[in-house]
């Protein structure tokens, strides 16, 4: 993990919006052209309409007109280092290879690396709508 990620997440993180929780979450993630995205927990007083900083990056990542991620850094103020949410492992999955590394960390300074397989064994992906795609091509 290089510290331009760590750096880029971590002064994000002062940006995330999470009144309700208290808990602020930051990500950088580095895409395939070497770019840097970040984002942060944005969440909202209808609590299901809360947003998370991964989704925040994924979105700044692709409204930049790229699709694919090399290298993934989460942080938050947690005890152990923050995994990301069942959905959030979904939507990195939709733009990471399985061997993309995920960085997860805490403010104190641990950290925990996982690839993208690891975070989501038995990911559903395109594959499995094989069938289904045929079918509705007639
Ligand atoms: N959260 C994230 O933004 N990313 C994670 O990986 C874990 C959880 C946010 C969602 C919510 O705003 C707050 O942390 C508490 O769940």
């Amino acid at each position: 993990m290089s510290d331009d990620l760590r750096d880029a997440a971590t002064r994000i993180r002062a940006n995330a919006y999470a009144p309700y929780s208290g808990f602020q979450v930051g990500v950088a993630l580095r895409s395939e052209s070497g770019r840097i995205f970040t984002g942060v927990n944005v969440e909202n007083v209808a609590y299901p309409e809360g947003t998370c900083a991964e989704a925040g990056a994924i979105a700044a990542m692709c409204a930049a007109g790229e699709r694919r991620i090399a290298e993934v850094f989460v942080i938050a103020d947690s005890p152990e280092p923050v995994p990301c949410c069942g959905g959030c492992r979904q939507k990195i999955a939709e733009f990471a290879g399985p061997d993309v590394a995920v960085t997860l960390a805490t403010t104190d300074g641990k950290t925990l690396v996982m690839s993208v397989a690891q975070l989501l064994p038995g990911a559903f992906g395109p594959d499995h709508m094989a069938r289904a795609t045929a079918a509705a091509q007639g």
